[in-house]
């Protein structure tokens, strides 16, 4: 069982332990201690989480730790929490690290089964452990020396300050696999075989004999859920494909020609391009667009739902991390960004929402889009989000922003494409706000904008790394850019990593 203290990457250490085989319930903090014996529970993962352990207000058990006794491995938040319940002691913001860094194991441990002395760990932290607890012994450190990981083998509790859930960090599910089958003794018993006929069913179940609306937008997860949706109910689906206007370059004809042609999917047109950047006019918080992009979405299947009536349900393609941004787990606790199809719509919408994917993770979608039969062109494209260029313009979205975006984008993809760079980035376009430069043509000024270009390696979105680009292709990429688009003056390109950005700027 994972216990979830409000952190980015719960849900993402329990995909980590079903990937190995074994079963694995995901519970918030407030859980009764009743519920780990009733359901035989064979060990603990206590997650990370944004509050930290010096607050009044923290994310705490009902009950002490010693209790589980089964055994408990703490990660992040978890790993101070462990220190601090135990009798050590947490510093708040003696140091912050977000990203890559060392970690040196001093002790061979069976938790470090199968590990070299030295890998790289992913951090995302601003408390350190200072005083292990008694009976507890440092089994690795950090670059600064810090308690990196702590063991008792007798009352079987282990921590780690580094997440070995996320996939940036070498050897992280060795380590959860080290905890889950040496030391917990699990076995495996569960295969993700089982998902199609159970999404399926599901799907049958809810619908039943009334009609659903499937949002489409082009992308897997959308494509996915349509697709298995009308495998479950057939002809009783309707596809709904909504030009918002912030699409990337020629996207709507692509699109309609890959879902109508291709997958033979029934999709209805809808151009939405006025009521969207109508709507969005003077808009400059980045939530608050991603709000007003949701609500226009949801008016627009319920009006639509308005004039089918026989359609009682809306299929959306989410998946979890646009949940786990999307919300906020407990009063207190951050959310990062509202994902258009969670956050943005409204309680009562007139029809009733299912979404299929909302338990998985992009690489997981794509795996199961394959065994669908989705071509693997669309399988293995590029995840566009749900407001589209909305999300890469800082600031209020206006025509001449949008233009800058959406030619710069499509100048640095091709560019990508050509040189076979693409199919190796997660994601890769390029983003534009309101700082202006000035620039020298001939002998003329010119005050335009800065236009910045990120390209980010992912295996699921939830960290990412910024990609190393040649830097013969960032020059002939800023060229084409400054040549073919007078407005831009500047081009930059983006080193940052998730965390502490996100991928998208806004
Ligand atoms: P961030 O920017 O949060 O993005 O690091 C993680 C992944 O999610 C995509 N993204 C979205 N997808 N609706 C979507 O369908 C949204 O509102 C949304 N916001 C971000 C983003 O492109 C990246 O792949």
């Amino acid at each position: 069982m994972v216990v979830d203290f409000g952190g980015q990457y719960a849900h993402l250490i329990r995909r980590r332990v079903q990937d190995i085989g074994v079963k694995c319930e995901l519970k918030g903090f407030d859980l009764e201690l009743s519920e780990i014996k009733e359901k035989a529970v064979k060990g603990v993962i206590l997650s990370g989480g944004p509050s930290s352990v010096s607050w009044k207000s923290k994310a705490r058990l009902n009950f002490d730790l010693r209790k589980f006794e089964v055994p408990v491995l703490g990660i992040c938040y978890g790993h101070q929490y462990i220190a601090k319940e135990m009798g050590g002691d947490v510093a708040t913001g003696k140091s912050h690290e977000y990203g890559s860094s060392n970690v040196f194991i001093i002790e061979r441990h069976p938790i470090f089964s199968n590990l070299p002395k030295q890998f790289r760990g992913w951090f995302s932290h601003g408390d350190s452990v200072i005083l292990v607890p008694k009976g507890f012994r440092r089994i690795a450190r950090s670059e600064n020396d810090e308690s990196t990981a702590i063991a008792n083998d007798e009352l079987k509790m282990y921590s780690v300050q580094f997440h070995p859930e996320v996939s940036h960090t070498e050897y992280g599910t060795e380590i959860i696999r080290n905890f889950v089958i040496k030391i917990c003794g699990c076995h495996k018993n569960y295969s993700k075989d089982d998902i199609i006929p159970q999404i399926i069913s599901e799907i049958r179940e809810k619908v039943g004999g009334s009609h659903a609306l499937c949002a489409v937008s082009g992308g897997v997860d959308s494509t996915t859920a349509a697709v298995i949706t009308r495998t479950a109910i057939g002809d009783r689906l309707t596809c709904l494909f909504v030009n918002h206007g912030l699409l990337r370059k020629d996207e709507e004809n692509t699109v309609l020609s890959v879902l109508r042609d291709k997958l033979k999917l029934n999709v209805e047109y809808v151009d939405a391009t006025r009521l969207f950047l109508d709507s969005l006019r003077g808009v400059t918080d980045p939530e608050e667009k991603r709000l007003i992009i949701g609500r226009n979405f949801a008016r627009i299947f319920e009006e639509f739902g308005n004039k089918h009536p026989e359609i009682e349900w809306l299929v959306q393609g989410t998946l979890y991390p646009d949940v786990v941004e999307s919300t906020v787990p407990y009063p207190g606790a951050a959310r990062i960004k509202s994902h258009h199809n969670v956050a943005g719509l409204p309680q009562k919408l007139g029809l009733k929402v299912i979404e299929p994917l909302r338990d998985m993770y992009k690489d997981e979608v794509r795996e199961l889009a394959v065994k669908l039969g989705i071509p693997k062109r669309l399988v293995y494209m590029q995840p566009f989000p749900g407001p589209g260029l909305a999300v890469r313009i800082i600031g209020e979205v206006t025509k001449e922003k949008l233009y800058v975006c959406r030619e710069a984008s499509e100048i640095f993809e091709q560019e990508l494409r050509r040189s076979g760079i693409q199919r190796r980035l997660w994601q890769a376009f390029a983003f534009v706000g309101d700082d202006r430069a000035v620039g020298v043509t001939g002998d003329n000024r010119r005050y335009g904008y800065i236009v910045t270009l990120r390209a980010v390696k992912s295996k699921d979105g939830m960290t990412a790394s910024f990609a190393t680009l040649p830097w013969s292709l960032l020059d002939r990429v800023s060229r084409k850019i400054t040549n073919t688009i007078p407005e831009v003056t500047m081009v930059c390109y983006s080193i940052s990593n998730k965390p502490p950005s996100t991928i998208e700027p806004q």
